[in-house]
């Protein structure tokens, strides 16, 4: 018997209700003709900075570049270092490295999964011992849930150091009451398609109150450019967004808060079914989380079993992440905020996301509970 397989994120059923008005702004633009910063891309800048209430919104060619321009921005160089968790996707550190700074790597926190502050704390000791200069921190909203900026913050203001939300994951989340948008510094997300707010493509944002960093960030956009792209005051890149990709995303912010509701509602249902089977999400008070990914934890030893089964079920997993990145090749030199980074390193072998996105219906989840109950007790 072939079984029918669940999308881990159904797009489709989000282009059954917006499809028409995405395809009509695809159109608008192949017509109008203006493909590199045409007017979409400042529309869309307008909506994204009405939608989270930051001052300014500079859109990018990825999330990855939102990330490196504040560090370029910045002036990040050699002997800096730069706090970031290690349970993350590689972009988070990557972007430090490039600029030849040093990721310094944070242990996390097991329920949130996101930047353990002591750890934090014992991060920045470690840099300074080794003769670095502790510049920033890059918190990361692990699947959609802020980190605890209350706490990250006091401690990098009590040590001089600003502060970076990677929030490719949790755009349209909020924390006790701040938008994300609205928080450290400056801001980075990603409109990867996967993420709770995604493109037809590659593309990202940067937010900011800061009147300065804003000017920075638009020169380095277009190759440093000053009065003009022919007039170059500082060493940049081309990071544009795509016009016809801000024409995908104005239709998308549309129904944003919408979908992160539903998403939510989704949330509550596994939440319901799960939690007294494995250990589930928890999402600190007060806290939105824009539930990128669902994330329970199943028993090491029977996790790749259970992947198999569930998938004979026809039902997707994933696992963000199999190796937290100081175990990584390219990132197993840089300095690490202790003597390992025990929650990382446990969590890594424990995750297990489920399909997650704002179309899911109860009977659908129903069917993923209850491979999940039957992989556990089987494998
Ligand atoms: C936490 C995190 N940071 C950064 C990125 C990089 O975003 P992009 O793939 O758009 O470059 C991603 C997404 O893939 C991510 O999940």
């Amino acid at each position: 018997m072939t079984v029918h397989s669940l999308p881990f994120i159904d797009l489709q059923a989000q282009r059954a209700r917006i499809g028409e008005a995405i395809d009509a702004g695809l159109l608008r633009v192949a017509e109008h003709g203006q493909y590199i910063l045409g007017p979409e891309v400042k529309l869309l800048e307008a909506d994204l900075c009405q939608h989270s209430g930051a001052k300014h919104c500079i859109s990018v060619a990825n999330g990855t570049e939102a990330l490196a321009m504040p560090l370029m921005a910045k002036g990040l160089r050699p002997g800096d270092a730069v706090l970031c968790p290690s349970f993350t996707f590689a972009a988070t550190a990557e972007v430090v490295a490039w600029l030849g700074a040093t990721p310094v790597f944070v242990d996390v926190d097991p329920h949130s999964f996101n930047m353990d502050p002591a750890s934090l704390e014992r991060g920045i000791a470690v840099a300074k011992a080794k003769g670095l200069r502790p510049v920033a921190v890059i918190a990361v909203d692990l699947f959609g849930q802020p980190a605890d900026y209350d706490v990250i913050e006091s401690i990098a203001s009590a040590h001089g150091l600003w502060v970076m939300s990677d929030a490719a994951q949790s755009f349209g989340g909020a924390y006790k009451g701040r938008k994300i948008g609205t928080i450290g510094l400056v801001t980075a997300t990603s409109f990867f398609p996967s993420k709770p707010l995604g493109c037809y493509g590659d593309g990202g944002a940067i937010f900011t109150d800061d009147d300065d960093m804003a000017v920075i960030l638009k020169s380095l956009r277009v190759h440093g450019q000053g009065t003009d792209k022919y007039d170059n005051v500082r060493i940049g890149l081309n990071a544009r967004l795509d016009t016809m990709q801000a024409a995908v995303l104005i239709e998308k912010l549309k129904i944003l808060s919408d979908e992160i509701a539903q998403r939510d509602t989704a949330a509550q249902r596994y939440h319901t079914m799960l939690k007294d089977a494995v250990p589930v999400p928890r999402i600190a008070e007060s806290c939105v989380s824009a539930w990128a990914q669902y994330t329970v934890l199943v028993p090491q030893s029977k996790r790749t079993a259970i992947i198999a089964r569930m998938k004979d079920d026809g039902v997707p997993t994933m696992v963000y992440y199999p190796k937290p990145l100081h175990q990584q090749t390219a990132y197993r030199d840089f300095p690490l905020a202790g003597n390992g980074l025990p929650v990382s390193e446990r969590l890594a072998q424990e995750v297990l996301s489920l399909p997650m996105h704002p179309y899911l219906d109860a009977p659908t989840q129903e069917r993923v509970v209850a491979s999940l109950l039957r992989a556990l007790k089987e494998a």
